[in-house]
């Protein structure tokens, strides 16, 4: 079966490995940025890897990535709203506030009543969001290798079929998907993120990853 084309909306870290990440797995991808010219060096080491406008990449990709910057995950929405109606848009976002860490612990501008995956699925309601990969690093995120074994990546979202196509790709980088239910979910899923990063903030310790057990 043809993969479908992905479109990374970010050009930071986690935009240029997840998209490092697709490419080793065979997809056709494309990367954005307002300035194409961050991507240079990414682009030199992913020779078939495209990149674009925010605009080219929602039009581009069949499934899309969100890996913006939290403060900017709504306008960049808004703005590319068109180019993304009825498709899959994994959302890696955490809504980091734009103040020092207080003993390691992240503040966000959101509340526990209100994530950042719900008031952007209240923007574009015929986007079909996925939480994932918000709550590890991005050095662990394609295919890591953990004594313990697989690691999970907890995910959430309004449609089942999205949330399929979802654990797919999880399940080809590494992860074991745990669907924990619809977008209100996303309430206790971005706030992973804060726990992940304690033991880096602290002690400078950044390779871990969560695991559901089960009895
Ligand atoms: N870093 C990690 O390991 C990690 C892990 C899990 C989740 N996340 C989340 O994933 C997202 C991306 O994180 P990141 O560390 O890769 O990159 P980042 O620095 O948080 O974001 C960079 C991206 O945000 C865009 N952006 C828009 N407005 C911006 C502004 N005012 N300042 C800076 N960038 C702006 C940039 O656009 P241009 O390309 O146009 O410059 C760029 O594409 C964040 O929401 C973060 O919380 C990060």
């Amino acid at each position: 079966m043809t993969k479908k084309k992905i479109g990374v909306l970010g050009s930071g870290q986690v935009a240029q490995v997840l998209a490092s990440g697709f490419i080793k797995h065979g997809y056709e991808v494309m990367v954005a940025s307002s300035d194409i010219t961050k991507l240079s060096d990414w682009k030199t080491k992913n020779a078939t890897g495209k990149l674009g406008s925010f605009e080219e990449t929602a039009m581009f990709g069949e499934i899309l990535v969100l890996a913006v910057k939290g403060t900017s995950a709504e306008s960049i929405i808004k703005s590319v709203a068109s180019g993304l109606s009825g498709k899959v848009v994994i959302d890696a976002t955490n809504p980091i506030a734009a103040v020092p860490p207080t003993n390691g612990v992240l503040s966000y501008f959101t509340t526990l009543s209100e994530s950042l995956m719900e008031r952007l699925q209240a923007l574009a309601p015929q986007v079909r969001f996925v939480k994932a990969f918000n709550s590890v690093g991005n050095l662990c995120m394609v295919n890591p290798m953990f004594a313990g074994g697989k690691p999970t990546m907890f995910i959430c979202g309004n449609d089942r079929d999205a949330k399929r196509e979802v654990a797919t790709i999880l399940d080809q980088f590494g992860w074991d998907p745990e669907d924990f239910g619809r977008v209100e979910s996303a309430r206790a899923i971005e706030p992973l993120c804060m726990l992940w990063c304690i033991p880096g903030m602290v002690n400078n310790e950044w390779n871990h990853a969560f695991k559901l057990l089960r009895a």
